[in-house]
């Protein structure tokens, strides 16, 4: 939701603090702020808008000297977005300064309590109410005032904290949202993002669920949620720091469409040893396997769609049903779970909190958890039972695509490992199925190279549209689910899927003369019933773009434009055939002038529920 950072050294903070925030900006950026100590005391600087114009503000990064500070990236959620309610937030006495990530449930009640006692309050923020909290418990021990004052919040967050008394020291507290630590060379750091520290530092520290942060320029202490110090593992961030930059790509967005061949091969390749699925550090047995009576896929957004569209590949490969669920749903619905049930949480950032929220709920139900995900040592990940991670490397745009697509084929992979341990399919079928999931890079690598070209210019044709209908059949409907959507998120265009048969119970009302729909068209089992789906629409007058194979004739006759992908086996195509859409997306969003990597009123990672 929002990104906070954290730094103490021998250099000047600001420039530091700003260009960790612009690494996280993708998180929330209705707002920025900085607090530095200077001489003893705390200077505060924000601004509402983007960065830059905290940038601008603080001539670029010169203005506030001082050597330790902590710094914050908005995503409004209590209060509007403007220069008050954003972070930091001082105590009323000035003495500290605080970012938060996360909500404080509690705020209200805290924030009545410290009114009755006499402070006032500047913000609509329940940020402030911690600052203030810890003023109040304040004696001369700034971690025993930080401490007593988090033991009586509620909530998921994490704080930075400085405080004027103690201008060598930053403090990190996570309490169910992500905090890492950097260790540097006589500076540390603290982010809420290891993309933030990787250009000073590859070492980081997790912080654990409750732990909190002392961090020195020449030390850092981690204590657990009773204030013991903990042994924490330093781990190596496996990735540079040119993997988080655009590397000559207009926007992130395109550079991480691009990077799917590549990055799809590093999820898949170091899973198949001597010709079998190897699933990281962890196996199912055939017996574990079969005492699996159904499995429940559940997350949010483009990761609900991969789950929609893996669904297809784990039913016909196993035979064990699946469910899919929106987690913000499933949580409230008292789901039928229990101890023979397989949960797989899917999640790029492994921190959102619907998804979080969903697989406690599982997990209290008895079920086993499998999560895919791709940031390391996230959340989701820390609590399920097994992790798959997806090796996607850094993925800055709000909107998903990489994350997507490495998602997908993880949950091809479990399902050809599971069909192979339940014997549902020979050594043959296996050997072919597993050579077609290797395929899929270079299959990826096809769709980009045969639509690169065609969609900037069918994108000025649909770019005016006031709404875009999709449309597909079982796998082509999941993908049509994703296309909508990457239209939807990017461009601001009204975007809509149907499963195809389903048009003519209503939407097909919509329908009009020029209404654009893209039919996608890559599952041949049904292409004819797609066929006579576009027929349909285009007897209403729609305009259809369709999205196909070569060797589609009757397709390619019908349709007014088309994109082509190569042949895929269907349960795997989604992943090929969702690219061209995700060009589209791109390119029509172009078009519009849109601020394709930062959608209005978007976060990628979104930890509130
Ligand atoms: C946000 C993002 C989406 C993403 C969803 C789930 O809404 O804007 O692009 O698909 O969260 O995120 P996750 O990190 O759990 O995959």
């Amino acid at each position: 939701m929002c990104g906070i950072i954290g730094y103490t050294g021998s250099q000047s903070a600001l420039p530091i603090l700003l260009d960790g925030l612009s690494r996280m900006e993708y998180r929330g950026y209705d707002s920025a702020g900085v607090a530095v100590l200077c001489d003893g005391k705390i200077e505060v600087e924000k601004a509402h808008g983007r960065l830059q114009n905290l940038i601008e503000k603080t001539g670029d990064g010169h203005a506030l000297p001082g050597f330790a500070g902590i710094g914050h990236t908005r995503w409004a959620t209590h209060g509007a977005p403007n220069d008050i309610n954003s972070h930091p937030h001082v105590s009323g006495d000035g003495r500290f300064a605080i970012v938060h990530n996360g909500i404080i449930e509690n705020f209200a009640e805290l924030k009545a309590e410290l009114e009755a006692r006499g402070h006032t309050f500047v913000s609509e923020t329940d940020t402030e109410v911690v600052a203030h909290l810890i003023e109040s418990y304040y004696k001369g021990d700034f971690k025993a005032a930080v401490m007593k004052a988090v033991s009586r919040l509620e909530g998921a967050y994490a704080l930075g904290i400085v405080c004027a008394d103690h201008p060598g020291t930053v403090f990190g507290v996570s309490k169910a949202a992500p905090l890492i630590v950097g260790l540097g060379i006589g500076e540390n750091f603290f982010a809420s993002d290891v993309t933030a520290l990787v250009s000073y530092t590859k070492n980081v520290i997790y912080l654990n669920d409750g732990e909190f942060a002392e961090v020195r320029s020449d030390d850092v202490v981690v204590y657990n949620e009773i204030g013991r110090p903990v042994e924490k593992t330093v781990s190596r961030v496996a990735w540079s720091i040119e993997a988080a930059e655009k590397g000559g790509y207009e926007h992130f967005m395109l550079k991480e469409i691009m990077e799917q061949p590549a990055a799809v091969k590093e999820a898949i390749a170091p899973r198949i040893k001597g010709g079998e699925i190897v699933l990281d550090d962890f196996e199912l047995s055939a017996e574990e396997l079969k005492k699996i009576r159904k499995i429940v896929i559940t997350a949010c957004g483009s990761a609900y769609h991969a789950g929609c569209c893996g669904r297809y590949a784990i039913e016909s490969l196993t035979r064990i049903p699946v469910e899919v669920k929106l987690a913000s749903e499933f949580r409230y619905e008292d789901p039928i779970i229990d101890e023979h049930t397989l949960m797989i949480i899917v999640s790029q950032s492994g921190e959102t909190a619907d998804t979080k929220a969903a697989l406690e709920e599982g997990r209290r139900r008895g079920a086993s958890v499998l999560a895919i995900v791709n940031v390391v040592g996230s959340t989701i990940a820390r609590l399920a039972d097994h992790v798959l991670y997806e090796w996607a490397g850094p993925e800055i745009a709000v909107a998903t695509t990489k994350g997507f697509t490495t998602q997908l084929v993880l949950l091809y992979l479990f399902a050809l490992y599971a069909a192979k341990k339940l014997k549902k399919l020979d050594d043959f079928e296996y050997a072919r199925l597993l050579g077609e999931i290797c395929s899929l890079p270079k299959r990826i690598q096809n769709a980009i190279d045969l639509n690169g070209q065609v969609i900037p210019r069918l994108a000025e044709k649909y770019h005016n549209k006031g709404s875009i209908f999709f449309i597909g059949r079982n796998t082509d409907y999941a993908v049509a689910l994703e296309g909508a959507l990457k239209m939807k998120e990017i461009s601001y265009i009204h975007a809509e899927s149907y499963a195809a048969g389903e048009l003519k119970h209503g939407t097909i009302a919509l329908i009009d003369d020029g209404t654009p729909v893209v039919a996608v068209c890559c599952n041949e089992s049904l292409l004819e019933k797609t066929a006579n789906n576009i027929l349909e629409v285009k007897a209403r007058g729609a305009e259809v773009l369709a999205l196909s194979f070569r060797e589609n004739r009757e397709i390619i006759a019908q349709a007014d434009d088309v994109l082509f992908v190569p042949k895929t086996e269907t349960v795997f195509s989604p992943a090929v055939a969702v690219i061209p859409l995700q060009l589209l997306a791109y390119y029509v969003a172009r078009a519009n002038g849109c601020d394709i990597d930062k959608p209005k009123n978007l976060a990628k990672s979104v930890t509130v529920e």
